[in-house]
């Protein structure tokens, strides 16, 4: 049997995709596991779902800047995510940029999923972006992180269709269907020929 791959899961949400990951392992479908979880929201339901499971979730008191951590506590996280030698680092609803020295810790080796079929629509709410715009099909990317946003190295992407009378809600819930498909899927390719 190979080494499994560690993950560290940072996210600000639900952790709906934390969760798909997590189910795709109980699956057997990737040898991995994720030994930590981290958030800068401290009610996050990523936190909880990560707790119910006995898996270390903590969070991360995120300072005083609004778009990224400051770069002493981004460092705690660097510590955190190395001392549970954690092999890639998911993004999965973390609403921060990541910069230095999380980026230099981890290079080519962390990743984010972004609700929309980048380089269209990067940034908040994209599904509404995409129904602004008038498109008729909408998706999700999986994509290497650098310090910009949602700038990095595209992976993978899944689309799906904008069906007349789609709502932002509607549409999200289509997107993020794909998203647990497809984050699971990209994962397991860190997993092989290592
Ligand atoms: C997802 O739509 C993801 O694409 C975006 O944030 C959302 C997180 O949702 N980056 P969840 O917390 O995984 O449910």
């Amino acid at each position: 049997m190979m080494k499994k791959l560690i993950l560290g899961v940072l996210g600000s949400g639900k952790g709906s995709n934390y969760r798909a990951i997590q189910e795709a392992i109980d699956r057997g479908e990737l040898n991995a596991e994720v030994r930590i979880v981290l958030s800068d929201v401290e009610s996050a339901g990523i936190l909880g779902f990560a707790r119910d499971r006995g898996i270390r979730a903590e969070f991360i008191a995120p300072g005083t800047l609004r778009s990224r951590l400051d770069p002493e506590t981004e460092a705690k996280v660097v510590k955190l995510l190395q001392g549970a030698q954690v092999d890639l680092v998911v993004l999965a609803g973390y609403m921060r940029l990541v910069k230095q020295p999380l980026l230099e810790a981890y290079p080519r080796r962390i990743i984010n999923i972004h609700p929309a079929l980048l380089p269209k629509f990067p940034g908040l709410e994209s599904w509404k972006q995409a129904l602004t715009a008038g498109e008729t099909t909408a998706g999700c990317t999986v994509h290497y992180v650098d310090a910009g946003m949602d700038t990095g190295e595209i992976l993978a992407q899944s689309e799906v269709p904008i069906l007349p009378g789609d709502t932002p809600e509607s549409l999200h819930a289509r997107i993020q269907i794909a998203e647990h498909q497809l984050y699971p899927e990209v994962i397991r390719r860190f997993t092989v020929g290592r």
